[in-house]
C-alpha cells in the first residue's frame, strides 16, 4: 500500500498549510481530514440537526449519504454545491469540534479518509491521522506551537479570506477547542508514540517543511 505521512496537532498549528507543501514537494495526495469535520458540522446544521448526542446517529446518516468532493483546484463540493468558504468559519471550525467527540460520526468517516490513500503516496493533516487512521504509517509528525502565535496565525488567516476576526475570541475559541480535542474520549488528540515532535512556534513555515522532508528521506 501506498506510505503515508501523518501530521497531527492542535487547531492552527499550521498543519494544513505544512501538509499542502509536503504533499506538493513529494507529488503527495492530501488528505485534509478536519474539513471532512467541518462538513459534517455544516451538513447537519443545513439540514436542521442540533448537534447533540441524541442526533448523533442521523448526523452519521447524513454525511453518508452525502457527495463530498475536493477539486483539483481546491474547491471543496457538498452535493454538488462550493461550500469551500463556508466550512473556514470560526463557528464552522467549532461545530467541526462538536460532531467531532461523536464515535458514530469518526466511524462515518473513517473509510472515507483510508480511501484518500494512493500512490506515490499521501499526507494526512488531522488530530488522529497517526493513531487512528493510520496507525501502520512510516512517519508520524506531530505539529505543535503556543496558543498565542496559533490565535495570531488564524487571525491574519480569516482576515486574508476577508472574513471578521477578534484576537480575544480566537484565543478563548481556540483553547475551547483544544480542550475539547485532547479531553473527548473518541479518539482524543494526542502524540502517537512514534511521532516526532516539531514545534512551529518559531521557525517559518519553510524550515518545518524541509524538517519533515528530512525525516521522509531519513
Ligand atoms: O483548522 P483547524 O486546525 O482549526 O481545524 P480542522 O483541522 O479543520 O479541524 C476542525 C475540527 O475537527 C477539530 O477541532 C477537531 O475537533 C476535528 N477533527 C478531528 O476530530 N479529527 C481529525 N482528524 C480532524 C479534525
Amino acid at each position: 500500500p501506498a506510505p503515508v505521512i501523518c501530521i497531527d496537532g492542535p487547531t492552527a498549528s499550521g498543519k494544513g498549510t505544512i501538509a499542502a507543501l509536503v504533499a506538493e514537494k513529494l507529488g503527495f495526495a492530501l488528505l485534509d481530514s478536519g474539513a471532512l469535520y467541518r462538513i459534517t458540522g455544516l451538513a447537519a446544521s443545513r439540514a436542521g440537526l442540533d448537534i447533540t448526542e441524541a442526533n448523533a446517529p442521523a448526523i452519521a446518516d447524513l454525511v453518508r449519504s452525502k457527495a463530498i468532493t475536493f477539486t483539483p483546484n481546491h474547491r471543496v463540493l457538498l452535493d454538488g454545491d462550493d461550500i469551500s468558504l463556508a466550512i473556514r468559519t470560526e463557528e464552522a471550525g467549532m461545530n467541526a469540534s462538536r460532531v467531532a467527540v461523536f464515535p458514530a460520526v469518526r466511524e462515518a468517516l473513517l473509510q472515507v479518509q483510508r480511501d484518500f490513500r494512493r500512490l506515490p503516496g499521501l499526507v494526512g493533516d488531522g488530530r488522529d491521522m497517526g493513531t487512528v487512521i493510520f496507525p501502520e504509517a512510516p512517519l508520524k509528525v506531530y505539529l505543535t506551537a503556543s496558543a498565542e502565535c496559533r490565535a495570531e496565525r488564524r487571525y491574519k488567516q480569516l482576515i486574508s479570506k476577508g472574513l471578521s476576526a477578534n484576537m480575544a475570541d480566537l484565543l478563548a475559541d481556540l483553547q475551547a477547542r483544544d480542550a475539547r480535542d485532547m479531553h473527548r474520549a473518541a479518539a482524543p488528540l494526542k502524540p502517537a508514540e512514534d511521532a516526532l515532535y516539531l514545534d512551529n512556534s518559531s521557525g517559518t513555515i519553510d524550515e518545518a517543511v524541509q524538517q519533515v522532508l528530512t525525516w521522509w528521506e531519513q
